[in-house]
């Protein structure tokens, strides 16, 4: 029989809908929004209201896509957080609702678990291997930076995370300092694709034990370039791509110097990534290359999972689904907080 779970994500500027049959994906929608580009950042009274807008077309498109009607729904799994709390409470409210109508279970997930249970999701081209229990996941996005020591589906510790900005806030803050667009990170892989990261050596921040931290290094990489442009206006113009490559670089050894620590700290080598920054081509090869190096098995989300999305919510949903751990409709959402 199948078990068909409706998710809903609206934690920050994605709105995105997925239909699963247990573990396996039927359908996964995701409507961007534009209306930051403009900001430099993502406004979070313009992205709920954008939420409210997407929220009955994408869940629309992902049940036609799936060919389920929504009477043939088995639950519904929303994001109740950690994310911005406007933008929760479309996806929640829409959740409730629509459970409390069709008369089906309400599964609340957390989206940073969701995250890495993405690591289960099965699509129909892919035969591919899952992490194997306990496993390291490197869990790398706009808000989080976290090494989390993962025993069970919902048994996961975080061993380390940054004491102030995430990786991919680096990514987007030293692409701001370069005036490229937001979000930097997919623009700074591209144009560093064709430049050479020995190029410049910006400040690695000395923190003990598994945390990290990025601040030292945007401040770095801020002041190197006024410097150099007091020199030559046309300096970050012309080494962009020397530029975004030794950023890049940078910020792959601070992630992985830790999480080889940890790999050694807990003699566990089933490592996965995570997040929005796990689509960087530079710290994919990083991680594929300690397969050689160190006889890591090493799981990298496909594309599609990396960034924010429904599917990851819908198959977190299916295992509380099946541990019978089920939401109240007096649930609300929650804007920061742990698992
Ligand atoms: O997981 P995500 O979609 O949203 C959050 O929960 O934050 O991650 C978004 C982050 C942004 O900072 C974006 O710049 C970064 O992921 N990102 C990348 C790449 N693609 C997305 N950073 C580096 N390289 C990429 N290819
Ligand atoms: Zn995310």
């Amino acid at each position: 029989m199948p078990v068909f779970i409706l998710g809903i994500e609206s934690s920050c500027d994605d709105t995105s809908a997925a239909v699963l049959d247990g573990t396996t994906m039927l359908s996964n929608v995701i409507a961007n929004q534009q209306v930051h580009r403009d900001f430099g950042g993502v406004v979070p009274e313009l992205a709920s209201r954008a939420h409210q807008q997407h929220i009955i077309p994408v869940i629309d498109k992902a049940l036609k896509n799936a060919k389920v009607r929504k009477e043939e729904l088995t639950a519904i799994a929303f994001t109740r957080g950690p994310g911005l709390l406007g933008s929760l409470l479309v996806g929640t409210s829409f959740a409730k609702s629509m459970a409390l109508a069709l008369g089906i279970p309400l599964l609340e997930v957390n989206h940073l678990q969701a995250h890495i249970l993405s690591h289960f999701i099965l699509t129909n081209d892919s035969q591919k291997a899952v992490p194997a229990f306990p496993f390291l996941c490197l869990t790398v996005s706009g808000g989080h930076t976290q090494i989390v020591l993962t025993r069970d589906y919902f048994d996961m510790e975080v061993i380390g995370s940054t004491i102030d900005d995430a990786a991919g806030e680096a990514f987007d803050k030293a692409a701001k300092i370069l005036g490229l667009p937001y979000p930097g990170g997919p623009v700074v892989d591209k144009l560093a694709g064709d430049g050479n990261p020995e190029a410049f050596r910006f400040s690695k921040p000395r923190i003990s034990g598994l945390d990290y931290s990025f601040s030292g290094l945007k401040t770095s990489f801020l002041y190197f370039l006024r410097d150099r442009l007091k020199e030559d206006p046309d300096f970050a113009e012309k080494h962009k791509h020397d530029l975004c490559a030794s950023l890049q670089s940078s910020i792959i050894d601070i992630l992985m110097d830790k999480l080889i620590l940890a790999s050694r700290q807990t003699n566990i080598s089933e490592i996965a990534i995570a997040g929005g920054v796990s689509a960087n081509s530079g710290l994919r090869k990083a991680i594929l290359s300690m397969k050689e190096k160190a006889g890591w098995n090493v799981y990298i989300p496909e594309f599609q999972f990396t960034t924010d999305n429904a599917a990851m919510i819908a198959v977190a949903g299916y295992f509380r689904f099946i541990s019978g751990d089920f939401a109240r409709q007096e649930v609300t959402p929650y804007s920061r907080g742990g698992f």
